[in-house]
């Protein structure tokens, strides 16, 4: 029998009751909870999903002035879509959006459906996000189980299912079931995410301003830090990039477009060469970093193309480089399964490359008008620090 089992249907009662007078005293007020929409429910969710409320809230307001509907939003340019969502990471968040606010046009007359099934029919949307659309925008009696709520709700029943492994997911939603009540599982819901993320964290707990403190069975022994169990996740498998900044005779820059496909489908991005552990550590030592010298009519401090024989494997025309012969320091960035390290080069192009739709180039000023994913901003931010283009581009 697991532990919910055990409360009789007057404590069950009581939960809700002081859970629900917990979240009118203490909601935090946030742009998406200002009203029911199911649009404004959704997009929040999403965005919400990997990245912290704080971050979410700009992005929010800026993304429902530009799409104030699911219309607006099915016909936007992806372009416009993904320089809105740039720096909040997780593309294919942006275009599952895209692909959903179309499927609703065509199939649910521009709106959000209605019931649980057809709503986790929608791309982009798992069980976790149709329970918050359901239960928050439609009042429907359906738990919303993410990582803070497996949290929670693993401390109040001891429940020692692994929330590493999806199948565990299945016991925290019959132990939400059991105690959502129907008459407010949107608000009852939303206060798990508030205790999760403020009350109940995954370090110390404040158990002792905790609205559910006395139905709680891991508080009551004590062995609330014990909970949840969780099986170490693999650590983000490193990759290393050489990147490069090569600079024509106007002060444009080459930025090449990924593929249609894959990690950050479609986005702007300075060349890039992947390279084994050893070779990135090679270039590391062997091109020791420097700065770049600021007086443009100087000579700068360069070596001839040989010096990076790896550059042609980049298989891309950049025409005639010189290289300066320090690299200009790294950065790293943790997508949520890979960790890149990208070293950065910086070129003078002196001869130009036969014209090709593989390269752009393009003025600091312009990059604005690119997407660029989060490494991509790091390795200008490098750039500009190094005097390389201006700080107000
Ligand atoms: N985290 C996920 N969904 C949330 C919501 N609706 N409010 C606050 N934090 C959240
Ligand atoms: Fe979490 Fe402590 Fe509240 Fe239990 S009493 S739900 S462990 S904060």
């Amino acid at each position: 029998m697991n532990n919910w089992e055990r409360l009789s249907s007057k404590e069950i009662k009581n939960l809700q009751e002081d859970f629900l007078n917990w979240y009118d005293q203490n909601r935090r007020n946030l742009p998406w909870r200002e009203n029911h929409d199911p649009y404004r429910i959704w997009i929040s969710e999403i965005m919400l999903q990997q990245t912290r409320v704080v971050t979410v809230i700009d992005y929010f307001y800026r993304f429902m002035a530009a799409f104030p509907d699911i219309a607006t939003l099915a016909v936007a340019p992806e372009e416009q879509l993904l320089k809105i969502w740039e720096g909040l990471g997780y593309y294919s968040r942006a275009r599952n959006i895209q692909a959903a606010a179309k499927e609703m046009v065509e199939k649910f007359n521009g709106q959000m459906p209605r019931t649980l099934p057809e709503i986790a029919s929608l791309k982009g949307i798992g069980p976790y996000t149709a329970g918050a659309i359901a239960s928050i925008a439609f009042g429907l009696p359906e738990p919303a189980i993410d990582g803070n709520v497996m949290r929670v709700v693993s401390r109040l029943f001891e429940i020692d299912a692994d929330i590493a492994k999806p199948a565990s997911r299945k016991v925290f939603d019959q132990g939400m079931r059991q105690i959502l009540p129907k008459t407010a599982p949107g608000d009852f819901n939303q206060a798990m995410m508030d205790l999760g993320s403020s009350i109940c964290t995954p370090k110390s707990p404040n158990c002792a301003v905790c609205p559910l403190q006395n139905y709680c069975l891991a508080y009551q022994k004590g062995n609330q830090e014990n909970y949840p169990v969780k099986t170490k996740k693999q650590p983000p498998k490193p990759m290393y990039y050489l990147a490069f900044a090569i600079e024509n005779s106007e002060q444009e820059y080459g930025l090449i477009q990924r593929g249609e496909q894959g990690l950050l489908a479609k986005m702007w991005t300075f060349p890039l060469l992947e390279v084994t552990k050893e070779e990135y550590q090679r270039y590391q030592r062997s091109y020791n970093t420097g700065q770049l010298e600021l007086e443009r009519t100087a000579d700068l401090d360069f070596v001839a193309e040989e010096a990076l024989p790896e550059l042609p494997n980049l298989a891309i025309d950049l025409g005639n480089v010189v290289w300066q012969t320090r690299h200009l320091g790294e950065i790293s960035h943790i997508f949520s399964h890979l960790k890149w390290q990208v070293l950065l080069f910086y070129g003078r192009q002196i001869q130009e490359n036969s014209p090709s739709d593989q390269v752009r180039w393009v003025s600091a000023h312009d990059f604005p008008n690119f997407v660029f994913p989060k490494p991509q901003q790091k390795l200008v931010a490098l750039l500009q620090k190094n005097g390389a283009i201006s700080k107000d581009f």
